[in-house]
């Protein structure tokens, strides 16, 4: 009985979405957001997805169960989305944005800090700036355990002698969870 309410909500919220027009119910874009969106959002608004950030695992699991209630994929398709969800929609990867982040507001938190902050006049992706690429960051620090923490340390209190003799300068208005959600993300810069 419970289960049969939870679906016939799921499909009227769905009738409401599309009563509403679906643009506003909108994923993070990146690689397979477009056919996750497709996907998804037969049966149920994305509020699904948005509000359940999952490990990679569960996300799989939640894949499988989706295709059992009869979303239309094939394993290919299933493959892009297992990898759009594990990288947008994580719990495994950086810590979830802090309420300062939030009230900034806008879709790409770490953009946004890169922006408040000035990291993108000196750091670039991938060409050297004032300072490292954050590929080659990434790259260094491939496999080390302990960067993520050393980073974060270094993003906060700046300084130099890593890269050469130019130094960083410190970021004390960064909290500890923006800290570490920026060097999370610059270690993934591979
Ligand atoms: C064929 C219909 C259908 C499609 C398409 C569909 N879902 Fe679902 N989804 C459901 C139903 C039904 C539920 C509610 C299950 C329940 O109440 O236990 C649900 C619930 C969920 C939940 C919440 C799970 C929970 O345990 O609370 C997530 C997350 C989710 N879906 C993700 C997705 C993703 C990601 C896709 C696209 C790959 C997708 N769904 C496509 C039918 C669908
Ligand atoms: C004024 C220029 C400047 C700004 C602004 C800046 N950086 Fe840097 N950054 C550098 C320089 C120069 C280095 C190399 C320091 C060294 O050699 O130890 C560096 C190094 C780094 C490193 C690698 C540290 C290491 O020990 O290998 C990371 C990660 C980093 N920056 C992230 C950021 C982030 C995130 C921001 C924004 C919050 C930022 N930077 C802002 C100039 C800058």
């Amino acid at each position: 009985m419970r289960f049969r309410r939870g679906i016939l909500g799921i499909l009227l919220g769905a009738a409401a979405a599309l009563a509403n027009g679906q643009e506003a119910d909108k994923l993070i874009s990146g690689p397979g957001s477009t056919l996750t969106e497709n996907k998804c959002k037969i049966c149920h608004e994305l509020q699904h997805i948005r509000r359940t950030p999952l490990s990679r695992g569960e996300w799989a699991d939640n894949l499988r169960n989706m295709k059992e209630r009869g979303t239309p994929m094939d394993e290919a398709e299933m493959a892009v989305i297992l990898d759009y969800l594990a990288t947008y929609y994580s719990r495994d990867l950086a810590p979830p944005p802090s309420p300062d982040t939030l009230a900034a507001g806008g879709a790409d938190p770490v953009q946004k800090l890169l922006d408040a902050h000035a990291c993108s006049g000196c750091h670039t992706l991938d060409k050297r700036v004032v300072g490292p690429s954050f590929r080659e960051i990434a790259r260094r620090y491939a496999g080390d355990a302990g960067a993520a923490a050393r980073l974060a340390a270094k993003v906060r209190s700046g300084g130099q002698g890593a890269w050469g003799q130019v130094p960083m300068p410190p970021n004390p208005g960064l909290s500890e969870n923006e800290v570490k959600t920026l060097a999370g993300w610059v270690l993934e810069q591979k």
